[in-house]
């Protein structure tokens, strides 16, 4: 297999970043595709550390990399991005980066909309990250949608704009807002396009090139399974699909494409934003793994809600993305607790269930049942093999792999690249 997909198989916040740094060191082209600038990859290259929110990882590195048609972009956040990088001494230029022409645009309506809803929904709101991702893929499956080819032609922008601006401003008024102001979103579409359109190209044809060269292709997913609008704790989820398959069609390549797809997994579970949880910890131990864990998020700063390993919810991940293997991360985080608790099943009003349920109130209702293993008392943080290990924490991850009918082929034990112990190669499988 020549390319290997990277998805979280949680909540997001697995520790991706790391993992697609490390694997696009040997990639000839990384490509996004999906979710857009609500993802937050942080990359430690040296001394440097880079925080990456739209922009695919290889970028740090020089590597081609690829924003595919099924993200959604917003052009001031990625001159922010590429400004920032640059800052940090990373030249970003169309020999490195190439945008899907395709690819549907994050207005400022998007965001203002993202953000009018979450504050108007009290309790049930999501807690999104408020960039506009819903609002702008809404309008590209509504057929509404600017998209970067369009930038081209702004000249011609006319019954497209009053299309999309009757829709929202519509939606405006709802909430007491003034229509769109036209004139301003033209002008500064004008002052952005040519930006944008100097990364611009058909990349279908440049991912179908490097497959057909048999260059090595790494897909970097966002966000996490658990987040999928279509298998996540909908409606509790972001506006993408997560999923490995999503690989081929969100950058114009074919179903085969997606190659070995690597799940990324934490050693228990995060969550940020709404939403069910069946193993949430509201205790001591919730907030030591927060603590241990560094559990605030990239993007927002927001606290990430902790709990015990879902090896329910994982499995299905695994299943529903054809998880090839995982990379287990932050191992070390359970360092130092006597008992380590892992769900192998829920209870749903009395009844066994071994999946998590589609309703949002039985998701909300189902009982985790808790398997209860030893923990270790060494630690595990820059464990490089097997033999370093305690045996306790091999037991772990063996039960872990078990649960989830799924192998592991790398754990990581600290933010440190090296600090990995390989059992596959995803690259050279
Ligand atoms: P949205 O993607 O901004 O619409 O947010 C929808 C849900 O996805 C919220 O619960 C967010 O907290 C969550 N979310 C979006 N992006 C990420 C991410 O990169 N990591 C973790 N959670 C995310």
């Amino acid at each position: 297999m020549a390319n290997v997909t990277v998805i979280g198989g949680q909540w997001g916040d697995e520790g991706k970043g790391k993992i697609v740094d490390w694997l696009s060191s040997r990639a000839d082209v990384v490509a996004r595709f999906q979710g857009g600038h609500n993802a937050g990859h942080t990359l430690v290259v040296g001394d440097q550390v880079y925080k990456l929110s739209l922009l695919p990882s290889g970028i740090v590195r020089g590597t081609l990399s690829v924003i595919g048609n099924g993200v959604v972009l917003d052009p001031w956040a990625l001159q922010a991005e590429v400004e920032k990088l640059g800052a940090q001494g990373v030249s970003i230029t169309p020999e490195t980066l190439q945008i899907a022409d395709t690819c549907p645009l994050i207005l400022p309506f998007h965001r203002d909309l993202d953000a009018l809803r979450e504050d108007a929904s009290g309790a049930g709101k999501i807690g999104t990250t408020r960039r506009g991702i819903g609002p702008a893929y809404e309008d590209k499956v509504g057929r509404r949608a600017i998209r970067v080819c369009d930038l081209a032609h702004l000249d011609e922008l006319g019954p497209q704009l009053d299309r999309l601006c009757a829709h929202h401003d519509a939606l405006r008024a709802g909430f007491g807002e003034p229509p769109v102001d036209r004139a301003a979103l033209t002008a500064e579409l004008r002052q952005i396009a040519d930006f944008v359109l100097q990364f611009a190209r058909p990349v279908w044809l440049t991912l179908n090139d490097a497959k057909a060269r048999g260059r090595r292709i790494l897909f970097e997913g966002a966000q996490g399974v658990l987040l999928d609008v279509d298998h996540g704790t909908y409606p509790f989820v972001t506006s993408s699909n997560t999923i490995a398959g999503t690989a081929a069609g969100g950058t114009g390549l074919g179903p085969s494409a997606a190659g070995f797809v690597l799940g990324i997994v934490k050693a228990y579970t995060t969550r940020v934003g709404s939403g069910p949880f069946p193993t949430e910890l509201d205790d001591a131990i919730g907030q030591r793994l927060g603590e241990r864990g560094h559990e605030f998020g990239t993007v927002t700063g927001r606290k990430r809600r902790c709990g015990w390993f879902d090896a329910v919810l994982v499995r299905q991940s695994c299943a529903v993305s054809g998880v090839t293997g995982i990379a287990l991360t932050k191992l070390d985080v359970l360092d130092g607790l006597d008992e380590i608790r892992i769900c192998i099943g829920y209870r749903l009003r009395g009844q066994k269930m071994d999946h998590f349920p589609a309703h949002a109130a039985d998701q909300a209702a189902v009982e985790p049942v808790y398997e209860t293993v030893a923990g270790w008392s060494e630690s595990t943080a820059g464990a490089r093999s097997w033999a370093q290990l305690p045996a306790q924490a091999i037991k772990y991850i063996r039960r872990v792999e078990e649960l989830i009918r799924t192998p592991v082929a790398l754990v990581s034990t600290s933010p440190e690249r090296e600090d990995t112990i390989l059992v596959r190669d995803p690259f050279s499988d």
